[in-house]
């Protein structure tokens, strides 16, 4: 870059402020917030112009991925400067059945060190893409993993010590659906009336780049995004889709709603499909939660239209156009009605008479318990096979979405500020909303075979780059360093001798 793409010297040198937090961390992110005199305020969108909606291209167990810089169409031929996997915004979605090994040779072709974290996922350390294993620019890295979980929407995106926010925000994200046999056998509507939906917001400058300006407290862009589509239109047939919805912004929450007044039939959620369908008005969801939704077009006619609304911002995010025609029967199995069950086993995590609880204060928008972020501080051990209770609370500056790599978990109550669960909060999440006043409780087990480092974190990516993330330990039960995780913790104190995990008590 540099000197040759001189004719975008704005982009290049945003690219390359973006390029310089992998290395200066929170400094560069200030220089992020200097460059912004030269970054105008999005344009508002232009009333009645739609763009068809992108459909991110497919990719399988063995497919390359490469991060780079590129031009990325935001909607109707207007090209802007983004950070691409395979040169889309998003990334390629995967589809990969359940057992699979998958084999992905990564490339960072970025000017700054990144990688590539399968969130929801359940993998091995050395394939968890955490900041600690940051892959250089211009080299390679296989992300080998075996898929050992049940149908679901996972995702992937960046996860470089202090980069994180930047590199997502600048676009690098990407589906990740696995199939099983159970899911099968519901034939839910398919390709092409399953539709993967990232639906985020961004800021475009005068030029029509993705430009940037997160702080500690986060972003807010001006715009949506769906599928990296602006203003985004999707021509529907009578009949029932299937959209596997993921939020993807950094910071921003959103409230989905149908413009007719129609429900969603939630279906699933971050860990696959619910026991039950449910119809459901609206849905606040968080960045990195997933919810699986049919939506009733029969009704559609030709030219008439149905908004998908995020009533948070007033935003219509994606337009569904009739197009009158009736798809043909044979693609559309049976639609699982209101409460119908979906035939799914989730088995409810049951805590033992002594449970461990342990209990995280996200505190401010940099701390979790007192802390900020170290990448070579673990602060506790879990035993492996073993239910735990994990508590989330905060003194302020929600919304935190809590996210835990290696394991899913079932949320077992909220208490405070909203005080109830929601429907799409049933079964297995990696992601739960935690706002002012509320305190959240979550059963979660390490079974997936796997031992070592995973991370715990708010998941607005600028309160997680500011330090708001730790790093756990999963261990072997019989060969754990102390007596007990508190013995553990004190073996290995956080910087101010604090103790890092916050208070492990037993019922
Ligand atoms: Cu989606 Cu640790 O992140
Ligand atoms: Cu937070």
């Amino acid at each position: 870059m540099g000197a040759k793409d001189g004719a975008r010297p704005g982009v290049n040198r945003r690219l390359l402020l973006q390029g310089a937090v992998g290395a200066g961390g929170l400094i560069a992110l200030g220089g992020l917030g200097a460059a912004r005199s030269m970054v105008s305020a999005a344009a508002p969108p232009v009333k009645g112009s739609l763009n068809k909606l992108f459909i991110p291209l497919p990719a399988h167990a063995t497919t390359e991925l490469t991060a780079a810089p590129g031009l990325t169409d935001l909607g109707g031929g207007s090209m802007g400067m983004a950070l691409l996997y395979n040169g889309h915004l998003p990334g390629p979605t995967f589809v990969v059945p359940k057992g699979q090994l998958v084999s992905v040779p990564f490339t960072n072709g970025l000017d700054a060190p990144t990688t590539v974290h399968w969130h929801g996922l359940i993998v091995p350390t050395a394939a968890d893409g955490q900041p600690h294993d940051a892959i250089v620019p211009k080299s390679s890295y296989l992300y080998q993993f075996t898929v050992n979980q049940r149908a679901g929407m996972s995702w992937y995106h960046p996860h470089p010590h202090l980069a994180t926010a930047s590199q997502v925000a600048y676009g690098l994200a990407g589906g990740f659906i696995i199939r099983d046999d159970v899911e099968d056998a519901l034939n839910l509507p398919s390709d092409p009336y399953e539709v993967p939906l990232v639906i985020r917001d961004a800021n475009v400058d005068k030029a029509g780049n993705l430009s940037y300006n997160g702080k500690a407290s986060g972003f807010t862009g001006s715009i949506a995004l769906v599928n990296g589509t602006r203003d985004a239109q999707l021509e529907v047939d009578r009949t029932w889709y299937r959209f596997r919805i993921l939020i993807g912004s950094n910071s921003r929450l959103f409230n989905l709603t149908l413009s007719s007044g129609a429900s969603f039939r939630l279906i699933g959620n971050d860990g696959g499909l619910l026991p039950t369908a449910v119809d459901v008005l609206a849905m606040e969801l968080s960045p990195g939660e997933r919810v699986d939704v049919l939506v009733d077009c029969t009704g559609i006619g030709a030219g008439e239209t149905v908004n998908l609304v995020d009533t948070n911002s007033g935003w219509t995010l994606l337009r569904l156009t009739g197009t009158g025609a009736l798809n043909a029967p044979t693609s559309v199995g049976r639609i699982p009605a209101d409460g119908d069950a979906l035939c799914v086993d989730i088995p409810t995590l049951v805590a033992p008479a002594d449970v461990t609880r342990r209990t995280f204060s996200f505190d401010g928008m940099t701390r979790i318990n007192g802390l900020v972020y170290d990448m070579d501080r673990i602060s506790f051990e879990v035993p492996e096979n073993t239910v735990e209770e994990w508590v989330f609370r905060t003194n302020g500056n929600a919304p935190h979405p809590v996210h835990i790599h290696g394991a899913s978990f079932q949320v077992v109550s909220r208490t405070g500020g909203r005080r109830k669960l929601f429907e799409w909060e049933a079964g297995w999440k990696d992601t739960v909303l935690l706002h002012d006043r509320e305190t959240v409780t979550v059963r979660i087990r390490f079974d997936g075979g796997h031992r070592g480092r995973y991370l715990m974190h708010c998941h607005k990516l600028e309160h997680e780059d500011a330090g708001m993330m730790l790093n756990f330990m999963v261990v072997d039960p019989n060969a754990q360093l102390g007596a007990s995780p508190a013995a553990y913790d004190t073996a290995v104190p956080g910087p101010h001798g604090m103790a890092a995990q916050g208070h492990v008590s037993h019922k």
